[in-house]
Protein backbone atom coordinates (compact mmCIF):
# COMPACT_ATOMS: atom_id res chain seq x y z
CA UNK A 1 0.00 0.00 0.00
CA UNK A 2 1.28 3.75 -0.61
CA UNK A 3 2.23 5.58 2.03
CA UNK A 4 0.23 8.35 3.03
CA UNK A 5 0.66 11.79 1.39
CA UNK A 6 3.10 13.91 3.46
CA UNK A 7 2.26 16.97 0.87
CA UNK A 8 -0.83 17.26 -1.09
CA UNK A 9 -1.74 20.51 -2.28
CA UNK A 10 -3.27 22.09 -5.59
CA UNK A 11 -4.32 24.99 -7.15
CA UNK A 12 -1.28 27.40 -5.47
CA UNK A 13 -0.45 30.15 -6.98
CA UNK A 14 1.99 33.00 -6.13
CA UNK A 15 2.24 36.83 -7.52
CA UNK A 16 5.21 39.19 -6.83
CA UNK A 17 3.92 42.42 -7.98
CA UNK A 18 2.25 41.62 -11.13
CA UNK A 19 4.36 38.93 -12.11
CA UNK A 20 2.90 35.35 -11.76
CA UNK A 21 5.59 32.89 -9.88
CA UNK A 22 4.00 29.78 -9.07
CA UNK A 23 0.91 28.90 -11.62
CA UNK A 24 -1.89 26.63 -9.66
CA UNK A 25 0.71 24.32 -8.14
CA UNK A 26 -0.10 20.74 -7.20
CA UNK A 27 1.61 18.39 -5.69
CA UNK A 28 1.20 14.97 -3.84
CA UNK A 29 4.71 13.84 -1.92
CA UNK A 30 4.51 10.61 -0.09
CA UNK A 31 5.40 10.12 3.57
CA UNK A 32 9.35 9.23 3.66
CA UNK A 33 9.95 9.79 -0.38
CA UNK A 34 12.43 11.60 -1.61
CA UNK A 35 10.93 14.12 -4.36
CA UNK A 36 13.10 16.07 -6.52
CA UNK A 37 12.15 19.37 -7.72
CA UNK A 38 13.94 20.74 -11.07
CA UNK A 39 13.85 23.93 -13.71
CA UNK A 40 16.00 26.32 -14.68
CA UNK A 41 16.92 29.78 -12.55
CA UNK A 42 13.38 31.90 -11.84
CA UNK A 43 11.25 29.03 -12.50
CA UNK A 44 9.67 29.53 -9.26
CA UNK A 45 11.25 26.61 -7.06
CA UNK A 46 12.09 28.41 -4.00
CA UNK A 47 8.97 30.37 -3.74
CA UNK A 48 6.90 26.87 -3.87
CA UNK A 49 9.54 25.62 -0.78
CA UNK A 50 8.40 28.53 1.02
CA UNK A 51 5.03 28.15 0.47
CA UNK A 52 4.59 24.91 1.21
CA UNK A 53 6.50 25.43 4.87
CA UNK A 54 4.47 28.53 5.33
CA UNK A 55 6.81 31.15 5.13
CA UNK A 56 4.78 32.73 1.85
CA UNK A 57 0.86 32.28 1.81
CA UNK A 58 0.14 31.60 -1.33
CA UNK A 59 -2.50 33.96 -3.43
CA UNK A 60 -5.05 30.90 -3.45
CA UNK A 61 -5.19 27.56 -3.82
CA UNK A 62 -5.41 25.08 -0.87
CA UNK A 63 -4.22 21.77 0.68
CA UNK A 64 -2.40 19.92 3.31
CA UNK A 65 1.00 19.89 4.37
CA UNK A 66 1.50 17.05 7.67
CA UNK A 67 -2.03 17.23 8.03
CA UNK A 68 -2.29 20.43 8.22
CA UNK A 69 -3.98 23.15 6.20
CA UNK A 70 -1.09 24.74 4.43
CA UNK A 71 -3.32 28.29 4.21
CA UNK A 72 -4.56 28.26 8.20
CA UNK A 73 -2.31 26.15 10.08
CA UNK A 74 1.20 27.85 8.83
CA UNK A 75 1.89 28.44 12.61
CA UNK A 76 1.81 24.80 13.11
CA UNK A 77 3.41 23.12 10.34
CA UNK A 78 6.96 25.55 10.38
CA UNK A 79 7.96 23.54 13.81
CA UNK A 80 7.87 20.49 11.92
CA UNK A 81 9.64 21.14 8.60
CA UNK A 82 13.27 21.31 8.33
CA UNK A 83 14.29 24.38 5.68
CA UNK A 84 17.62 24.42 4.13
CA UNK A 85 17.79 27.72 2.11
CA UNK A 86 19.38 28.49 -0.87
CA UNK A 87 22.17 30.01 0.73
CA UNK A 88 24.34 29.07 3.57
CA UNK A 89 22.88 31.37 6.14
CA UNK A 90 24.38 30.03 9.24
CA UNK A 91 27.30 32.01 11.46
CA UNK A 92 30.56 32.27 9.75
CA UNK A 93 32.41 33.22 12.92
CA UNK A 94 30.81 30.59 15.23
CA UNK A 95 32.09 27.27 15.03
CA UNK A 96 30.28 24.04 13.94
CA UNK A 97 29.17 23.16 17.52
CA UNK A 98 28.47 26.81 18.76
CA UNK A 99 26.36 27.63 15.40
CA UNK A 100 24.14 23.93 16.24
CA UNK A 101 24.25 25.31 19.73
CA UNK A 102 22.72 27.94 18.85
CA UNK A 103 20.35 27.04 16.44
CA UNK A 104 19.05 24.24 18.99
CA UNK A 105 18.00 27.22 21.69
CA UNK A 106 16.12 29.09 19.01
CA UNK A 107 14.29 26.09 18.02
CA UNK A 108 14.00 25.64 21.69
CA UNK A 109 15.28 22.26 21.95
CA UNK A 110 14.78 20.73 25.49
CA UNK A 111 17.41 17.92 25.72
CA UNK A 112 19.99 20.66 23.93
CA UNK A 113 23.30 19.62 24.83
CA UNK A 114 22.58 15.57 24.10
CA UNK A 115 21.17 16.55 20.95
CA UNK A 116 24.11 18.94 19.48
CA UNK A 117 26.52 15.75 20.63
CA UNK A 118 24.11 13.21 18.78
CA UNK A 119 23.69 15.67 15.69
CA UNK A 120 27.08 16.09 15.35
CA UNK A 121 28.17 12.29 15.56
CA UNK A 122 25.27 11.69 13.02
CA UNK A 123 26.33 13.90 10.64
CA UNK A 124 30.19 13.08 10.97
CA UNK A 125 31.05 16.68 12.52
CA UNK A 126 32.26 15.44 15.87
CA UNK A 127 36.20 15.49 14.69
CA UNK A 128 35.33 18.91 13.23
CA UNK A 129 33.17 20.64 15.60
CA UNK A 130 35.71 23.21 16.90
CA UNK A 131 36.57 24.48 13.30
CA UNK A 132 34.85 27.87 12.38
CA UNK A 133 32.12 27.61 9.66
CA UNK A 134 33.48 30.44 7.84
CA UNK A 135 36.47 28.61 7.11
CA UNK A 136 34.70 25.47 5.97
CA UNK A 137 35.16 24.13 2.26
CA UNK A 138 31.36 23.69 0.56
CA UNK A 139 30.64 20.28 1.43
CA UNK A 140 31.29 20.73 5.44
CA UNK A 141 29.27 23.78 5.06
CA UNK A 142 26.31 22.03 3.83
CA UNK A 143 26.81 19.24 5.79
CA UNK A 144 26.77 21.66 8.61
CA UNK A 145 23.22 23.60 7.57
CA UNK A 146 21.64 20.35 7.27
CA UNK A 147 22.65 19.27 10.55
CA UNK A 148 21.29 22.66 12.02
CA UNK A 149 17.74 21.23 9.84
CA UNK A 150 17.39 18.39 11.80
CA UNK A 151 18.03 19.35 15.48
CA UNK A 152 14.33 20.04 16.23
CA UNK A 153 13.64 16.02 14.44
CA UNK A 154 11.16 18.00 11.34
CA UNK A 155 8.99 15.36 9.85
CA UNK A 156 9.35 17.32 6.55
CA UNK A 157 12.97 18.19 5.24
CA UNK A 158 13.13 21.42 2.12
CA UNK A 159 16.39 21.58 0.88
CA UNK A 160 16.74 24.28 -1.76
CA UNK A 161 19.50 23.21 -4.37
CA UNK A 162 21.50 21.63 -1.11
CA UNK A 163 24.50 20.64 -3.28
CA UNK A 164 25.10 23.43 -5.58
CA UNK A 165 28.78 24.11 -5.65
CA UNK A 166 29.99 21.27 -3.64
CA UNK A 167 32.67 18.57 -5.37
CA UNK A 168 31.12 15.38 -6.32
CA UNK A 169 32.42 13.75 -3.40
CA UNK A 170 30.98 15.07 -0.72
CA UNK A 171 27.72 15.58 -2.40
CA UNK A 172 27.63 11.99 -2.83
CA UNK A 173 27.74 11.74 0.73
CA UNK A 174 25.53 14.22 1.17
CA UNK A 175 22.92 11.84 -1.16
CA UNK A 176 23.65 9.10 1.35
CA UNK A 177 22.68 11.00 4.22
CA UNK A 178 19.60 12.08 2.24
CA UNK A 179 18.42 8.25 1.69
CA UNK A 180 19.46 7.51 5.37
CA UNK A 181 16.67 10.07 6.71
CA UNK A 182 14.55 8.79 3.64
CA UNK A 183 15.16 5.42 5.23
CA UNK A 184 14.21 6.58 8.55
CA UNK A 185 10.67 8.08 7.65
CA UNK A 186 11.52 11.93 6.89
CA UNK A 187 10.23 13.29 3.70
CA UNK A 188 12.55 15.11 1.35
CA UNK A 189 11.26 17.57 -1.23
CA UNK A 190 15.05 19.25 -2.83
CA UNK A 191 15.58 21.08 -5.63
CA UNK A 192 18.36 20.43 -7.73
CA UNK A 193 20.03 21.51 -10.84
CA UNK A 194 22.17 18.07 -11.37
CA UNK A 195 21.02 15.40 -13.29
CA UNK A 196 22.85 12.54 -11.18
CA UNK A 197 20.34 13.88 -8.53
CA UNK A 198 17.19 13.96 -10.08
CA UNK A 199 18.00 10.18 -10.79
CA UNK A 200 18.45 9.31 -7.01
CA UNK A 201 14.98 10.75 -6.30
CA UNK A 202 11.63 8.65 -5.86
CA UNK A 203 9.69 10.77 -7.70
CA UNK A 204 10.55 14.21 -9.96
CA UNK A 205 8.50 17.43 -11.01
CA UNK A 206 9.77 19.88 -13.56
CA UNK A 207 8.52 23.34 -13.51
CA UNK A 208 9.28 26.24 -15.83
CA UNK A 209 7.66 29.84 -15.59
CA UNK A 210 5.87 28.74 -12.17
CA UNK A 211 4.14 25.36 -14.12
CA UNK A 212 4.64 22.12 -13.55
CA UNK A 213 5.26 20.75 -16.71
CA UNK A 214 5.61 16.91 -15.76
CA UNK A 215 6.08 14.71 -12.60
CA UNK A 216 6.21 10.99 -11.60
CA UNK A 217 8.65 8.75 -11.12
CA UNK A 218 11.79 9.08 -13.88
CA UNK A 219 10.27 6.63 -16.38
CA UNK A 220 6.59 8.12 -15.97
CA UNK A 221 8.47 11.64 -16.65
CA UNK A 222 10.19 10.04 -19.66
CA UNK A 223 7.73 8.12 -21.17
CA UNK A 224 4.94 10.84 -20.94
CA UNK A 225 6.84 13.10 -23.19
CA UNK A 226 6.64 10.32 -25.99
CA UNK A 227 9.91 11.18 -27.44
CA UNK A 228 11.82 9.11 -29.87
CA UNK A 229 15.75 8.91 -29.38
CA UNK A 230 18.51 7.75 -31.82
CA UNK A 231 22.30 7.89 -30.95
CA UNK A 232 25.01 8.51 -33.54
CA UNK A 233 28.21 8.04 -33.81
CA UNK A 234 31.45 8.53 -36.08
CA UNK A 235 33.89 10.55 -37.33
CA UNK A 236 33.27 13.93 -38.15
CA UNK A 237 29.94 14.72 -35.96
CA UNK A 238 31.15 18.14 -35.75
CA UNK A 239 28.99 20.78 -37.57
CA UNK A 240 26.46 17.76 -38.00
CA UNK A 241 24.08 19.24 -34.44
CA UNK A 242 23.48 23.06 -36.01
CA UNK A 243 22.44 20.74 -39.22
CA UNK A 244 20.13 18.89 -37.56
CA UNK A 245 18.49 21.34 -35.56
CA UNK A 246 17.36 23.22 -38.57
CA UNK A 247 15.16 19.93 -40.15
CA UNK A 248 11.49 18.99 -39.48
CA UNK A 249 10.94 16.24 -37.11
CA UNK A 250 13.87 16.90 -35.07
CA UNK A 251 13.37 18.57 -31.59
CA UNK A 252 15.85 18.04 -29.77
CA UNK A 253 19.96 17.27 -30.39
CA UNK A 254 22.26 17.20 -28.13
CA UNK A 255 26.10 15.89 -27.31
CA UNK A 256 26.83 13.06 -25.35
CA UNK A 257 30.59 12.66 -24.70
CA UNK A 258 31.65 11.29 -28.78
CA UNK A 259 27.59 10.97 -29.84
CA UNK A 260 24.93 12.77 -30.22
CA UNK A 261 21.24 12.06 -29.05
CA UNK A 262 18.29 13.25 -31.53
CA UNK A 263 15.19 13.02 -30.53
CA UNK A 264 11.39 13.92 -31.87
CA UNK A 265 7.75 12.99 -31.45
CA UNK A 266 7.02 11.98 -34.78
CA UNK A 267 8.85 8.93 -34.65
CA UNK A 268 8.57 7.80 -38.67
CA UNK A 269 9.63 11.60 -39.64
CA UNK A 270 12.49 11.65 -37.50
CA UNK A 271 13.83 8.15 -38.45
CA UNK A 272 13.15 9.29 -42.65
CA UNK A 273 14.86 12.69 -41.63
CA UNK A 274 17.71 10.84 -40.10
CA UNK A 275 18.81 8.23 -42.92
CA UNK A 276 18.26 10.72 -45.24
CA UNK A 277 20.64 13.19 -44.05
CA UNK A 278 23.32 10.68 -43.31
CA UNK A 279 23.06 8.69 -46.15
CA UNK A 280 26.48 7.81 -47.48
CA UNK A 281 28.05 9.87 -44.21
CA UNK A 282 29.82 6.88 -42.77
CA UNK A 283 28.24 8.13 -39.51
CA UNK A 284 25.60 5.20 -37.44
CA UNK A 285 22.54 5.86 -36.29
CA UNK A 286 20.87 3.19 -33.78
CA UNK A 287 17.66 3.66 -32.08
CA UNK A 288 18.04 4.05 -28.02
CA UNK A 289 15.61 4.42 -25.41
CA UNK A 290 15.53 7.82 -24.32
CA UNK A 291 16.82 8.63 -20.81
CA UNK A 292 15.83 11.02 -18.13
CA UNK A 293 18.74 13.39 -19.33
CA UNK A 294 17.12 13.65 -23.00
CA UNK A 295 14.15 13.91 -21.46
CA UNK A 296 14.81 17.22 -19.06
CA UNK A 297 16.98 18.34 -22.07
CA UNK A 298 14.09 18.10 -24.13
CA UNK A 299 11.71 19.96 -21.81
CA UNK A 300 14.42 22.58 -21.40
CA UNK A 301 14.65 23.86 -25.01
CA UNK A 302 11.83 26.36 -24.48
CA UNK A 303 13.54 27.73 -20.87
CA UNK A 304 16.21 30.15 -20.08
CA UNK A 305 16.94 31.47 -16.95
CA UNK A 306 13.87 33.26 -16.01
CA UNK A 307 14.64 35.38 -13.07
CA UNK A 308 14.90 38.30 -16.44
CA UNK A 309 11.29 36.81 -17.62
CA UNK A 310 9.15 40.24 -18.21
CA UNK A 311 5.81 40.24 -16.78
CA UNK A 312 3.32 38.15 -18.06
CA UNK A 313 6.33 35.22 -17.62
CA UNK A 314 5.98 34.38 -21.12
CA UNK A 315 7.90 31.78 -22.44
CA UNK A 316 10.85 33.38 -24.51
CA UNK A 317 10.76 31.61 -28.03
CA UNK A 318 12.28 27.67 -28.50
CA UNK A 319 15.84 27.14 -28.73
CA UNK A 320 18.24 23.77 -28.86
CA UNK A 321 20.84 23.57 -26.73
CA UNK A 322 23.51 21.85 -26.49
CA UNK A 323 26.00 19.76 -23.92
CA UNK A 324 27.33 16.54 -22.36
CA UNK A 325 27.98 17.78 -19.01
CA UNK A 326 25.40 16.35 -15.94
CA UNK A 327 24.80 19.99 -14.57
CA UNK A 328 21.03 21.21 -16.06
CA UNK A 329 21.62 24.64 -16.39
CA UNK A 330 24.65 24.53 -18.01
CA UNK A 331 23.00 24.10 -21.04
CA UNK A 332 21.16 27.23 -19.69
CA UNK A 333 23.99 29.78 -20.45
CA UNK A 334 23.81 32.07 -23.03
CA UNK A 335 27.23 31.71 -25.41
CA UNK A 336 29.03 34.00 -22.78
CA UNK A 337 28.77 30.76 -19.94
CA UNK A 338 27.23 33.61 -17.42
CA UNK A 339 23.99 33.52 -15.77
CA UNK A 340 21.26 36.49 -15.73
CA UNK A 341 21.12 36.61 -12.64
N1 LIG B 1 10.36 38.20 -2.72
C1 LIG B 1 10.26 38.38 -4.04
N2 LIG B 1 9.78 39.52 -4.57
C2 LIG B 1 9.65 39.68 -5.90
N3 LIG B 1 9.96 38.74 -6.82
C3 LIG B 1 10.44 37.58 -6.36
C4 LIG B 1 10.62 37.33 -4.95
N4 LIG B 1 11.11 36.07 -4.80
C5 LIG B 1 11.23 35.57 -6.03
N5 LIG B 1 10.84 36.46 -6.97
C6 LIG B 1 10.78 36.24 -8.43
O1 LIG B 1 10.01 35.07 -8.61
C7 LIG B 1 10.53 34.28 -9.67
C8 LIG B 1 10.80 32.89 -9.16
O2 LIG B 1 11.88 32.94 -8.24
P1 LIG B 1 12.36 31.67 -7.40
O3 LIG B 1 11.18 31.05 -6.75
O4 LIG B 1 13.47 32.15 -6.54
O5 LIG B 1 12.89 30.72 -8.56
P2 LIG B 1 13.93 29.49 -8.49
O6 LIG B 1 14.07 29.08 -7.07
O7 LIG B 1 13.33 28.45 -9.37
O8 LIG B 1 15.21 30.00 -9.05
C9 LIG B 1 11.75 35.01 -10.18
O9 LIG B 1 11.37 35.75 -11.31
C10 LIG B 1 12.13 35.90 -9.02
O10 LIG B 1 12.79 37.06 -9.48
MG1 LIG C 1 15.78 29.03 -5.94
Amino acid sequence: MDAPLAIDVSGLNKHFGNRHVVKNLALQVREGEIFGFLGPNGSGKTTSIRLLCGLLTPDNGQGMCLGLDVIKDSARIKPQVGYMTQRFSLWDDLSIEENLDFVARMFGVTDRRQTVTHTLEELGLTSRRRQLAGALSGGWKQRLALASCLLHRPKLLLLDEPTAGVDPKARRDFWEEIHRLSASGVTVLVSTHYMDEAERCHRLAYISYGQLLASGTAEEVVSSLHLNTWEISGHKLHGLAGKLRQLPGIEMVASFGATLHVSGRNAELLQDILERTLAGSGLHMRPIPPSLEDAFIHLMQDDQDQYGSPPGNSPPPRRSCEGGGNRLDSRLRGNDGRYGE
